[in-house]
């Protein structure tokens, strides 16, 4: 997206980094994080009327501690140092931090002395997150002191050369009115204008992937998920049907997903759908397979395989294809931990790596400065369905990390009606927009129970629901008795294969989402 004005935060490599862009979005306003090595060039691309250096672990002294182009604090526009971004300001405009052996966060009262723009309509007293460590011990020539704690210094500025700086951290929800704070950086500091909607970011994105494409043409990879579905209809928006998607049946789908992601995207969204059921393909190579990562393996190969034999046939029909789309967001892309170097930081994203190097792609990712929320807000405005838009994440690999050991037709055709039964009645329920994600995982577990007169000898069930804010840890969820009672009664009684149900109750760490 080409922007018409940012905020800037530079990444230093704190935890919190993300949360400074995400708080000042929730402002309309446009922001991002790049890596605090940026160079002038990429920064200045995104034209910044105020940059924010974030916080860090590192010591301004450390030998490795993370670069910046100096000039980012000459170019005249604001700037807003928190935690080692306020060190890094002293440090680097000649004034003197004093070292500490490491850092601690904690709550703490800062009192504010000075009027300043920066505190403008807040109180005298603030309860603040604060993060101790190395302190400014001597400011850099015309900075004044702004607020303390009891003992330590909390907030400077030099309002002649628009720089500010925090010792605490405004983003976090620990410091109840850091958004005021934040909110006077913006507008009242930098001028910005609440210009950044969804309606806007369309508006901007669609323009900027016309020009980038211009006559080529472009495919792309649709999962029926969320992030593929609103980046393929913002392509689309802007270069109709000379962007051709296409979704792969790998055979391991949710019940009737095949069917109903074709309905979605091709019927209701409009777009150029090349639906390819690969079930056999896909079924044959993972005969016999039981090791969980060989199982993903395949499945990423033979997609990649089975794409590339697509790609080509519409080649044949269409004509030479230059661009992929993907659904990649921010948080794919950097990490906080940004500082140690991008090779670290960039991960492949997990259902079409390899495919742009394999087939010499360019890449297209109109999602990549946006989080998920973000994701769905501009899916709204573009009109899709809140049945596209509220999914729960759903992996590439899909039900075949669901059932333990060999997938077989048969334990893919039981996974399919019990998953179906877990979604339909956690719906009815209303909780299913409220959990991370709530499925079924067939436990190659034979056991004995008893289904009228009968003997039974079948397989089990696990059910699993968990609350999570990006799948890296999660909490597992205590779904009503009723809800657990329902789905029980309803998998047992009439999924003949399975005839015992338990209920998942590890949370991430130690477990992982899925089982596999
Ligand atoms: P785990 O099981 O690692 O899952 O706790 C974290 C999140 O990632 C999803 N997941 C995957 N998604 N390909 C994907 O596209 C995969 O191989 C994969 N493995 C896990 C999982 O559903 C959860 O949201």
């Amino acid at each position: 997206m080409e922007a018409t004005q940012s905020i800037v935060v530079l990444d230093f490599g704190s935890q919190y980094t993300q949360l400074i862009a995400r708080r000042i979005r929730e402002f309309n306003v446009f922001s991002v994080v790049l890596p605090c090595y940026a160079k002038l060039d990429e920064i200045l691309a995104y034209k910044p009327i105020g940059i924010i250096l974030s916080g860090g672990p590192s010591s301004v002294y450390d030998n490795d501690a993370p670069p910046m182009d100096d000039r980012v604090l000459a170019l005249g526009k604001p700037v807003l140092g928190v935690c080692y971004g306020m060190q890094l300001m002293t440090h680097k405009l000649g004034g003197r931090v004093r070292s500490a052996a490491k850092r601690e966060y904690g709550h703490a009262e800062v009192h504010v002395k000075e009027t300043s723009r920066l505190f403008k309509g807040m109180p005298a007293d603030l309860h603040v997150w604060m993060s101790h460590g190395d302190e400014a011990e001597q400011l850099p020539i015309g900075f004044k002191e702004l607020a303390r704690t009891s003992n330590a210094l909390a907030a400077i500025e030099n309002a002649d050369k628009q720089m500010w700086a925090v010792q605490f951290h405004p983003e976090v929800h620990h410091t109840p009115k850091g958004r005021e704070l934040l909110r006077n950086f913006v507008f009242d500091i930098c001028g910005a204008l609440p210009n950044w909607t969804p309606a806007q970011f369309i508006l901007e994105t669609v323009e900027t992937v016309r020009k980038q494409v211009g006559n080529g043409r472009v495919i792309c990879a649709l999962s029926g998920g969320v992030d593929s579905s609103v980046a393929a209809t913002l392509v689309h928006k802007a270069i109709g049907d000379k962007l051709t998607c296409v979704f792969v049946n790998n055979g391991v789908l949710r019940k009737n997903e095949f069917e109903k992601v074709q309905t979605n995207l091709r019927d209701k969204l409009g777009l150029h759908l090349v639906a390819v059921d690969a079930t056999e393909r896909f079924m044959s190579k993972l005969k016999g397979v039981s090791e969980p990562e060989k199982k993903r393996k395949i499945i990423g190969n033979e997609f990649i395989d089975v794409f590339d034999d697509e790609a080509h046939r519409i080649e044949k029909q269409e004509g030479h294809v230059d661009w992929l789309v993907q659904g990649t967001l921010y948080p794919d892309v950097i990490e906080s931990v940004s500082v140690r170097g991008p090779s670290q930081t960039i991960k492949s994203h997990h259902n079409v790596g390899g495919l742009p190097e394999k087939m010499k792609l360019k890449l297209i990712e109109p999602l990549k400065d946006l989080f998920k929320d973000e994701v769905r807000r501009i899916g709204r405005d573009l009109g899709m369905p809140e049945d596209i838009l509220g999914r729960q994440p759903f992996p590439g690999p899909g039900l075949a990390v669901r059932i333990l050991g060999e997938v077989t037709p048969e334990r893919v055709t039981l996974l399919q009606e019990a998953d179906d039964i877990v979604v339909t009645e956690i719906k009815r329920a209303g909780l299913y927009n409220q959990i991370w994600q709530s499925f079924a995982v067939l436990l190659p577990v034979m056991s004995v129970g008893v289904m009228g007169d009968q003997r039974t000898y079948a397989y089990t069930c696990a059910i699993r629901a968990v609350h999570s804010e990006d799948g890296m840890t999660a909490d597992w969820v205590p779904l009503p008795h009723e809800v657990l009672k329902t789905i029980s009664n309803r998998i047992v009684n009439e999924i003949r294969g399975i005839n015992r149900v338990v209920y998942d109750i590890t949370s991430k760490p130690p477990g992982t989402i899925e089982w596999e």
